[in-house]
C-alpha cells in the first residue's frame, strides 16, 4: 500500500517524521522525566551556550530594538533593498574587493539562494553533484524541483579532499547533461567540519578549468552557511580571490545566511551573490532569481535586511557585533577541540575536522548505535555514513565525555 493518501509522490520519498525532529524530542522527553543532567542533546544545529540556551548576539538585538514599524511590516524589494544587497555583498565578502561582476539577490536565508541555484542553472532530471558526507536537505530542495543529488567521496584513503574523485565524477556529469550545479559546502562543513584548504580549492578549480571548453555552464555553489564560525574571518575568505580565475561559462554563486552569523536564525535572511565574468551573466542572474523569488516565496522578510543595512553603516556597531560574535566562535572551536582530543584518547575515528557547529564519526551501523547511545542519555544523529555530533548545542564538558561513549557503544 502506498504511504500516499491524497498527495501526490512526484518521485520523491517523503518520511512520515522528520529524523532529527524525533530524535530531538526523545531527549526533552527523558530530560523531563530523569533531568537534564543525564541527557546530552547533540543533535540541535544552532549554537548553544554551556546551559542549553540560544546564543544571540546581544549588539544584534540592540540594533533590532531601534526598527520603526516600516523596517519590518513593509514589503522589501523583490531581491532586497538596495542598502541590503550592498550590505551583504560587503558580509560576505569581508576585505576582499572583487573586480568580478557581482549581483546579490535576497533570499530566506542560504536554503533560499540554494533552491534558486538549483532551479536556474540545472535543467529537470539534471544530478547537482556534492561530496558524500552533505546536508541532507541538498537532496530534499533538489527533489522538490525535479532534481536529484550525485556524490563523489569527500575524503580520499589518508583523510585528504578527494580531488580526483571530484574531478572524476564532474567529467562524468558533464559529458552527460553538458551543464553542471556543484555545492561545496565550506569552510565548516556540515556534517564533518572539514575547511577545504587553498591547494584543495585550486585542485577544484584546475578541474572545472579542465572542462570549461566541454560544458556549456558550470555553476559552482559556495555553500558558506558556516564561513563566520570556522576561525579568522579573513583567514578563510582566502579563497575568494580565486574565485575571479575562471572561463565565462562557469559561474561562482555565493550562498550567505545571516542565521548562524548574526543569530538571526529565525528571521529568514539571507543572499545569493554572483561573481560573474561578465555584466550580462550578472544581469542574467539577477532577473532569473528574482524571477524565481517572485514564484516561490516571493520577497524576503525586511526585518534582517535593515538590521543588516544598518550594522554595515556603523563602523561602531560592525566592530561590536564581530567582537560579540569572535567571543562565542572562540567558545565552539574550544569545543571542538576537546572532541578531537578525546577522541583521538579514546581511539575513536573521526572524519577530518575543521571547526564549526558539527563532527562526524564514520560508522557502518549509524542507526543501531545511535539508538543504544539513547539509552545511555546520548542523543546524536545517525546519517547514511556514520554519526554526527553538534558540538555548537553541548558544553566543552559534554564534548569531552561523547567520544568515549561512542567508542563504547561500537565496541559492544
Ligand atoms: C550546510 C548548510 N547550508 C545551508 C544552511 C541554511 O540555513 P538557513 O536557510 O537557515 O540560512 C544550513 C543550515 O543549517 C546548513 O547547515
Amino acid at each position: 500500500m502506498s504511504d500516499y493518501i491524497l498527495a501526490k509522490q512526484n518521485g520523491r520519498t517523503i518520511p512520515l517524521e522528520d529524523k532529527i525532529f524525533g530524535i530531538s524530542s526523545r531527549a526533552k522527553a527523558m530530560i523531563a522525566e530523569k533531568g537534564a543532567d543525564k541527557v546530552i542533546n547533540a543533535t540541535i544545529g544552532s549554537l548553544l551556550d554551556d546551559e542549553g540556551k540560544l546564543v544571540v548576539l546581544s549588539s544584534v538585538v540592540d540594533t533590532m530594538k531601534t526598527l520603526n514599524p516600516v523596517d519590518f511590516a513593509d514589503y522589501a524589494p523583490i531581491g532586497g533593498t538596495p542598502q541590503f544587497r550592498e550590505a551583504v555583498k560587503k558580509a560576505a565578502f569581508g576585505s576582499f574587493q572583487p573586480s568580478c561582476f557581482t549581483e546579490a539577490v535576497a533570499t530566506p536565508g542560504g536554503t533560499g539562494a540554494i533552491r534558486n541555484t538549483i532551479s536556474n542553472y540545472s535543467r529537470m532530471g539534471d544530478k547537482i553533484l556534492t561530496s558524500d558526507w552533505h546536508w541532507a536537505p541538498y537532496n530534499t530542495i533538489a527533489g522538490e524541483l525535479g532534481r536529484c543529488i550525485d556524490t563523489y567521496p569527500m575524503f580520499d584513503e589518508n583523510g585528504m579532499f578527494h580531488v580526483n574523485a571530484f574531478g572524476e565524477k564532474v567529467r562524468e556529469l558533464i559529458a552527460e547533461q553538458k551543464s553542471l550545479v556543484i555545492i561545496l559546502n565550506t569552510p565548516a562543513h556540515n556534517p564533518t567540519g572539514y575547511s577545504l584548504t587553498l591547494e584543495d580549492w585550486s585542485g577544484v578549480l584546475n578541474v572545472l578549468r579542465g572542462e570549461a571548453g566541454k560544458a556549456e555552464s558550470i555553476v559552482l555553489l559556495v555553500d558558506a552557511a558556516y564561513i563566520d564560525f570556522a576561525g579568522d574571518e579573513e583567514e578563510y575568505r582566502r579563497f575568494l580571490p580565486e574565485l575571479e580565475k575562471l572561463p565565462e561559462n562557469i559561474l561562482p554563486i555565493i550562498a550567505y545566511s545571516l542565521s548562524k552569523t548574526y543569530t538571526l536564525y529565525g528571521t529568514r535572511c539571507g543572499a545569493m551573490i554572483c561573481m560573474a565574468q561578465t555584466a550580462e551573466v550578472a544581469a542574467e542572474f539577477r532577473r532569473v532569481c528574482e524571477f524565481s523569488s517572485r514564484g516561490s516565496w516571493s520577497n524576503s522578510a525586511k526585518l534582517a535586511q535593515v538590521i543588516l543595512s544598518k550594522i554595515y553603516a556603523d563602523e561602531e556597531l560592525l566592530k561590536k557585533v564581530n567582537e560579540e560574535r569572535a567571543e562565542y566562535r572562540e567558545m565552539l572551536i574550544q569545543r571542538g577541540r576537546a572532541f578531537e582530543e578525546e577522541a583521538q584518547k579514546a581511539g575513536l575515528e573521526i572524519v577530518p575536522f575543521d571547526a564549526g557547529f558539527f563532527a562526524s564519526i564514520p560508522c557502518d551501523n549509524p542507526d543501531e548505535i545511535s539508538r543504544k547511545l539513547e539509552k545511555e542519555g546520548l542523543f546524536i544523529v545517525p546519517l547514511a555514513k556514520g554519526l554526527r555530533v553538534s558540538v555548537a548545542s553541548v558544553s566543552e564538558a559534554a564534548c569531552r565525555k561523547i567520544p568515549a561513549m561512542v567508542k563504547k557503544a561500537m565496541a559492544e
